[in-house]
């Protein structure tokens, strides 16, 4: 299976959003659009940049009950772009109401299950959350429920890509954030490894967000990690 690197876009005006991707030139990478993005410019802005030749990952996040995900997800499917998403803790009937709105609408976008943020700890969710499980068990128990409900993958750490793929098989698709180089900073990531790291571990897709974006030479830190997770 291809790996493939996605670029978190995770600019909050579009003129910085362009800027950017056009020190890319004729390169095309493959982008996130978040919800920052999504909600300040609407679908016009994911037109322009699918006009421009990207593919495009919708990272919205839906969350709701299922007939209202199945009719959000009916508006998703119109905009034609390659990747959706849902959280798997909104059941598994929330999935499937999302998985059937791109199937009536004949959309051929990847749905993937939010499984645990990248950002919360096994402490925040055994203490806040009260899911009281080890993170492992937790991000393979959403992930399962996600491939019941019809998902093609989940998102989930790199730590986790491997025992997902061990439970739902290698064709199911792990999209891993959570990335830094080596000498990068963390940020408010709390569960990251490097994109050579993350190949290691079974990940089909990385999203890198400031590890390019925040870079003096984001077109260098892209092509340094192209290099690091998708050569074999
Ligand atoms: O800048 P950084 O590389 O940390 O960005 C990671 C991106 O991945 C952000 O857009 C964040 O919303 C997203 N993400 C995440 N963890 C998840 C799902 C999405 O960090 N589980």
């Amino acid at each position: 299976m291809k790996r493939e690197v996605i670029i978190a876009c995770d600019f909050d005006d579009p003129v910085k959003l362009f800027d950017f991707l056009d020190l890319f030139r004729d390169k095309k990478p493959f982008v996130k659009i978040g919800m920052e993005l999504f909600y300040g410019n609407g679908p016009s802005i994911v037109r322009e940049i699918k006009r421009r030749g990207h593919k495009i990952f919708l990272d919205l996040k839906l969350h709701d009950i299922p007939n209202t995900v199945h009719k959000s997800m009916c508006k998703l499917a119109e905009l034609n772009v390659d990747m959706v998403n849902v959280h798997a803790a909104g059941s598994v009937a929330m999935m499937e109401a999302a998985a059937r709105a791109l199937k009536e609408k004949n959309s051929n976008a990847v749905l993937l299950a939010v499984t645990q943020l990248t950002s919360t700890t096994e402490e925040v969710m055994n203490k806040e959350l009260w899911i009281d499980h080890k993170m492992e068990e937790t991000v393979l128990h959403y992930a399962m429920n996600a491939k019941k409900a019809g998902c093609q993958g989940v998102v989930c750490s790199p730590l986790e890509a491997g025992i997902v793929k061990e439970a739902c098989g290698e064709d199911f698709l792990t999209v891993t954030p959570g990335i830094r180089f080596a000498d990068d900073d963390k940020g408010d990531q709390k569960r990251v490894t490097t994109p050579a790291k993350a190949k290691e571990l079974g990940s089909s897709y990385i999203v890198v967000g400031r590890s390019i974006t925040a870079s003096a030479d984001p077109v260098a830190a892209y092509e340094r990690a192209c290099q690091e997770f998708e050569e074999d």
